[in-house]
């Protein structure tokens, strides 16, 4: 087979990147290891920015969204008896969209066939060549049969783990990369929000975070040491946790209720540089990684495909090389900002094991100047939003 563009991964990026160029007529093919169904069955966060609405919105793909998506004014930094709330609304003019993730998925998915963009579920042992040539391909397995797909260029949608990364020599690349010593453990469930805005609390105990998918569905995470299994929390201990860490006010409006999905997933912050070698081009969590903390991963995926949707249709319109050299200049400069965003409101919220007295005053002192000031809090409410692109 011959498509113009063969992106690796049926994520959020490899999806929103490959109707983006569908919609400027450029042939594109994804080839994705897992089921439709698994992809699916991920939960992840669910806070977009508008530069994400507004991409489902160019689309013509926001319908669903925006009949069941809530949007959101503020958002609550909770420390001790202490709530801040951040009015991203009065501070920016904006807004952004509670909407999850497996949703946006759903919906690039169901649009896919119509708007042909062919997606190759289930393809075995991907694998990229001649990536620094000027006819890069692929290879996958599927059926029995080892099928080749060659391309213009090769895009690298398939998140941390995928193959895409190790094909840039380390030679030319550098990793920049933060683990930090503890998770987050969330629960899924079919109870009412807490609060009709999100809460991020420091408490003495740790970090806890009141999120939600819809009015009848909660989304909640404690911090947890690294070694933490999600047997040792049963439904009735997390709720207890919770109840304590978000505080009185919060615990009395909390419905508990049993866990649709429970999970335990480390924080990190990755970024890998450069984001384009030859004619492959890496977007999303395959060249980057951001703790969860302000929910940036998804929107960093969608600003990346915006940028690498853009450097392809000015090569393939109008004969513009500069564009596909500069995608990774242009892209890391955005990704860096959301790292130091994430990284700050991690260090920020959480109870890191080997921080001291005078970590904990710091914060303290942050909060207090947080709460104090307009500036502050137009600082957060404009990350929190998204930068503009
Ligand atoms: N071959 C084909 N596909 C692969 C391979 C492979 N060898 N390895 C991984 N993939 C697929 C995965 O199965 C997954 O569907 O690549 C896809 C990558 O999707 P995501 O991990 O969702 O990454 P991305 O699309 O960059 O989305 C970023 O999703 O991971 C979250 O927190 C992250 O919110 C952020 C957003
Ligand atoms: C979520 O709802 O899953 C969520 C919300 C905000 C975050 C992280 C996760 O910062």
């Amino acid at each position: 087979m011959r498509t113009q563009v063969a992106i690796i991964g049926a994520g959020p990026a490899g999806l929103m990147l490959g109707h983006l160029l569908r919609a400027e007529g450029i042939d594109a093919v994804i080839v994705e290891r897992a089921s439709a169904d698994y992809i699916l069955g991920r939960i992840r966060a669910g806070v977009l920015e508008r530069t994400t609405t507004d991409l489902m919105d160019r689309l013509g793909l926001g319908a669903r969204m925006h009949a069941q998506g809530l949007p959101h004014d503020g958002f609550h930094l909770a420390d001790g008896e202490r709530l801040i709330r951040i009015d991203i609304g009065a501070l920016t003019g904006r807004q952004v969209m509670v909407y999850g993730q497996t949703e946006v998925t759903r919906d690039l998915m169901d649009a896919a066939i119509d708007r042909g963009l062919e997606i190759i579920y289930q393809a075995a042992n991907v694998a990229l060549h001649d990536v620094d040539g000027n006819a890069p391909y692929l290879t996958y397995e599927k059926d029995g049969t080892i099928h080749r797909i060659d391309a213009d260029f090769l895009c690298g949608c398939d998140g941390f783990h995928g193959p895409s990364r190790k094909m840039i020599p380390a030679s030319v690349a550098t990793a920049y990369e933060k683990v930090y010593p503890f998770g987050w453990l969330g629960i899924l469930a079919d109870v009412p929000p807490c609060n009709h805005e999100l809460i991020y609390a420091n408490h003495d105990r740790g970090f806890a975070l009141a999120s939600m998918r819809s009015e009848t569905r909660s989304r909640y995470y404690i911090q947890v040491p690294l070694d933490e299994r999600v047997e040792d929390w049963p439904d009735d201990r997390l709720w207890d946790e919770l109840a304590i860490r978000l505080g009185p006010e919060a615990a009395s409006h909390m419905t508990r209720g049993p866990a649709l999905e429970k999970s335990i997933a480390p924080l990190r912050s990755f970024v890998f540089e450069p984001m384009r070698h030859g004619r492959l081009m890496l977007a999303g969590d395959s060249a980057h990684i951001v703790p969860p903390t302000g929910a940036k991963g998804l929107n960093l995926a969608m600003s990346d495909v915006h940028y690498l949707s853009e450097a392809i249709i000015g090569y393939f319109h109008r004969n513009d090389r500069e564009a596909i050299a500069g995608y990774s200049d242009k892209a890391l400069a955005r990704v860096w900002k959301s790292e130091r965003f994430s990284w700050q409101l991690t260090k920020l919220m959480h109870r890191f094991p080997d921080g001291d007295a005078f970590d904990r005053r710091m914060q303290v002192a942050d909060l207090d100047y947080i709460a104090s000031s307009v500036a502050a809090q137009t600082t957060i409410a404009e990350n929190y939003v998204g930068l503009p692109l």
